[in-house]
């Protein structure tokens, strides 16, 4: 079997690699080890920034998050007793985010990929990535695949990123001292917008899925097993955490989905070796806190979508050969902002009172100051993407 772009990984930067380079008229085959119900059902973000919300549309496969997805224009930052709004409105004027689904958007691309005849391979086993310093194929389940280039699109687990020879990769890495718990419970949300908690317990985040599903998440200890949360005490952590402030009560409900993810901040540069590309959480995970992950992702094909379609058109490998410190540029930016709020909003067992005391003066001055609550508002609704083509 030959393609154009050889793409590891239908997660959300696999998917929309394929989607976008089928607009450019550049052929791609997407290997993907888990089955297609599997792919659809993986709970996980839900935070879409602005830049994301737009590429979906005017790549056409916007209409069910433009008729289901809830635009938010705010979130509320909670601690000491008080709620704190960030008002996006106000502080970046036409920016706001949409919540919808991860889950969703993988949905909708998979449709729309194989409505438009694309080539999406699931249940593929022992995929392998070769010969990556040129005429790179890959190898699976006794096949192959010859390509142009290979996309690696296979999360912080998959095979691509540790087929680079030892030596090649720098890699910059934190771990947290803390997991999420993450449940899906069918109650409408108790507020109308994201409430992120600060406690004495610990971090609790409110957010929700549609007018009948809320999404909530719980600072967790880092070894901390699902048997250890019965619903009563998710739902009493939850009430302890988000009920600081007069008049909030949190609407309970059945839980229909729960998991429980690491913290880690994780950087490998640069994010190419020879003809194999990463894109999205083959190259770098944030923390949640900041809502970057799923952002990140769709950030670098956008730039990877620019280089092929460049060297398609051109024969010009320089916006490819710029690819990494393009991406990276915009990788770090979001690595500083999505720790900066982790290490706001969490408590960590070695913090003294001198650090707690650190943590609520910064709270103070986020949501007191104008310049400080932009700074927020202007990363968390994401910033302009830079698509590495040179400016005039
Ligand atoms: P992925 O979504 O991980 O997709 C990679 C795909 O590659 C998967 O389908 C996988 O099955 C496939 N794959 C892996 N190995 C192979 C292989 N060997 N061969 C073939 N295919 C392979 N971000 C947020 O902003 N908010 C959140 O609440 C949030 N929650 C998260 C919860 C969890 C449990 C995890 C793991 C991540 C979470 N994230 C969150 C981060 C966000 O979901 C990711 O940043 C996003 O999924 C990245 O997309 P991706 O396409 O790069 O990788
Ligand atoms: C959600 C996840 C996040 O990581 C976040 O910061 C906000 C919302 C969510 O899944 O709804």
């Amino acid at each position: 079997m030959r393609t154009q772009v050889g793409i590891v990984g239908a997660g959300p930067a696999g998917l929309l690699l394929s989607h976008l380079l089928h607009l450019r008229g550049i052929d791609s085959v997407v290997l993907e080890a888990r089955s297609r119900e599997y792919v659809e059902q993986r709970v996980r973000a839900g935070v879409l920034e602005q830049g994301t919300v737009d590429v979906l549309n005017e790549s056409g496969v916007g209409e069910r998050m433009r008729a289901e997805g809830l635009p938010h224009h705010g979130i509320e930052l909670r601690y000491g007793g008080a709620g704190h709004r960030i008002p996006f409105e106000r502080l970046v004027p036409g920016r706001a985010i949409t919540v919808y689904g991860q889950q969703e958007v993988v949905k909708d691309l998979i449709a729309r990929r194989l409505a438009d005849g694309g080539k999406i391979l699931f249940d593929v086993p022992d995929v392998a990535p070769h010969s990556l310093q040129a005429d790179p194929y890959l190898t699976f389940g006794g096949e192959r695949l010859d390509c142009d280039v290979i996309a690696g699109c296979d999360g912080f687990h998959g095979v691509c990123r540790p087929s680079i020879p030892d030596g090649v990769l720098s890699i910059f890495q934190r771990d947290y001292p803390f997991a999420w718990l993450g449940i899906l419970a069918r109650v409408p949300p108790s507020a109308e917008e994201l409430i992120y908690s600060r406690s004495d317990r610990g971090f609790a985040l409110h957010s929700m899925r549609s007018p009948e599903i809320s999404r909530f998440y719980l600072q967790v200890p880092p070894d901390a097993s699902l048997d250890d949360w019965p619903d009563e005490r998710i739902w009493a952590e939850l009430r302890a955490r988000l009920e600081t402030v007069p008049g909030f009560a949190l609407t309970e409900g059945p839980i229909i989905s729960r998991d429980l993810s690491a913290m880690r901040s994780f950087v490998a540069e640069p994010m190419r070796y020879g003809r194999l590309y990463l894109a999205g959480d083959a190259a770098h995970i944030v923390p949640p806190t900041g809502a970057k992950g799923l952002n990140l992702a769709v950030a670098d094909v956008r730039v990877l979508t620019e280089a092929l379609a460049h060297l398609y058109a051109t024969g010009s490998t320089d916006l490819l050969d710029a690819y990494s410190a393009t991406c990276l540029k915009r990788v770090w930016r979001a690595q500083h902002f999505s720790w900066w709020m982790t290490t706001l909003l969490h408590t960590f067992d070695t913090d003294d009172a001198y650090g707690r005391r650190l943590q609520t003066s910064h709270l103070d001055y986020v949501t007191s100051s104008e310049a400080a609550a932009t700074t927020l508002a202007e990363n968390y609704v994401g910033l302009p993407l830079d698509s590495g083509a040179p400016r005039d």
